[in-house]
């Protein structure tokens, strides 16, 4: 994985840290989620994770709104999953993200570095003075006479919005990603190994956005996002059955109405799940992958998110997308802390595939 937001890499503050450690930080519309892993020799392990909701109104188009919510949230989470590490690795969304693949003479990384926000300028539709700008080349071929880059900016409003909520919770924040590499990251900590040839798809749906992200040998080759979520389905519900929005989220998580049991939720769910299925079909498609023999095609989806496990939709999108779909599991590949609760991670494990992503970035990884 590339050094994303090196100009966000705070990791000069590692001298003020208690105890050296990261702890990943998930910034959802609908909850925070909290990820501690320590890296060493023997691999991954996860020494805590946690999840906590959030008001309705913290997150708002694609930003914090109201940062003193989100960091009573944060310390909330830290404190009651005893979290000693002080640096956090965040995200922020996608869809508030400008990528831009341009071409550039080979040339060596020094004067790259110097040149980038000269082509920046010409290609992202932003005033430079208003963004983090980052880059990431993505085919450094010897001898080659080009070079692929991606460019990354993100409105420092919207960056700044995450970065004061997590100090106000008294973190640093030593890593500002983007939750898309942040997928990628958990695909490839989890899944390379087993990936062959072709196309992997990597299906993330939270309570207001689903991510379409499409990897060849592991590499990104198409993100994009779809403004449908699980408050669709919950939706859905209230308006079949005439309830309150509590009511129908409540309903939805454990099929129970005012306490009474006996409804049909999956059928219930079954048109939301399908025209879900269908956009990202559509998307997919655009990018021209579907269901095509050939050894580029797309061979596999995981399905994460929160509402990854909406019953039916796994079936149904494997349906509409003639493709194996699985449910992520982020951890996978990881060593569980004695502490951890492999109850609810068996149960929420793929609420926490950027969670898990996040929480193996360190500064400085390539
Ligand atoms: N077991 C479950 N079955 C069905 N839906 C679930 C389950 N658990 C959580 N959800 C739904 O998942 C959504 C929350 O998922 P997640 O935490 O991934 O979203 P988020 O990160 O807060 O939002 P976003 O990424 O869209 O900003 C909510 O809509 C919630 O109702
Ligand atoms: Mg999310």
């Amino acid at each position: 994985m590339a050094e994303f937001w090196k100009k966000l890499n705070f990791s000069s503050f590692a001298s003020l840290r208690r105890n050296g450690g990261f702890v990943a930080l998930d910034i959802g519309s609908s909850s925070i989620k909290m990820v501690e892993t320590s890296i060493d020799k023997g691999g991954y392990r996860v020494l805590s994770l946690g999840m906590l909701p959030l008001p309705v109104n913290a997150i708002q188009n694609n930003m914090v709104v109201d940062a003193k919510q989100v960091a009573e949230t944060i310390r909330r989470l830290i404190q009651e999953n005893r979290v000693k590490s002080n640096q956090a690795v965040s995200a922020v969304p996608g869809r508030a993200v400008i990528m831009k693949r341009i071409e550039m003479p080979m040339q060596e990384e020094a004067e790259l570095e110097a040149n980038i926000e000269f082509e920046a300028n010409n290609v992202i539709p932003e005033r430079m003075e208003n963004v983090n700008l980052d880059y990431q080349v993505l085919n450094a071929k010897a001898g080659g006479s080009k070079l692929d880059v991606l460019l990354v900016a993100v409105k420092k409003e919207i960056i700044n919005s995450y970065t004061e909520a997590i100090e106000e919770a008294g973190l640093k924040p030593a890593i500002m990603d983007v939750d898309y590499f942040a997928m990628e990251n958990m695909y490839e900590a989890n899944y390379a190994t087993e990936a062959g040839g072709g196309m992997a798809g990597l299906i993330h749906v939270g309570s207001r956005y689903t991510s379409v992200t499409l990897l060849h040998n592991g590499l990104s080759t198409f993100t994009g996002d779809l403004p449908i979520g699980g408050d669709e389905f919950s939706d859905s519900l209230k308006k079949e059955l005439n309830v309150s929005t509590e009511a129908a989220e409540t309903l939805k998580l454990t099929g129970l109405l005012e306490g009474k049991k006996g409804f049909d939720i999956e059928a219930m769910l079954k048109p939301t799940s399908e025209y879900l299925a269908e956009e990202i079909r559509r998307t997919v498609s655009l990018y021209g992958t579907v269901g095509t023999e050939e050894d580029d095609g797309l061979k596999a989806i995981y399905l994460s998110g929160g509402s990854a496990q909406i019953p039916g939709l796994r079936a149904i999108l494997e349906q509409q997308m003639t493709v194996p779909v699985r449910l992520a599991e982020p951890f996978r590949e990881f060593a569980l802390d004695r502490n951890i609760d492999r109850d609810f991670l068996m149960e929420a494990a793929p609420l926490f595939a950027v969670g898990a992503g996040l929480s193996i970035r360190r500064p400085g990884d390539k």
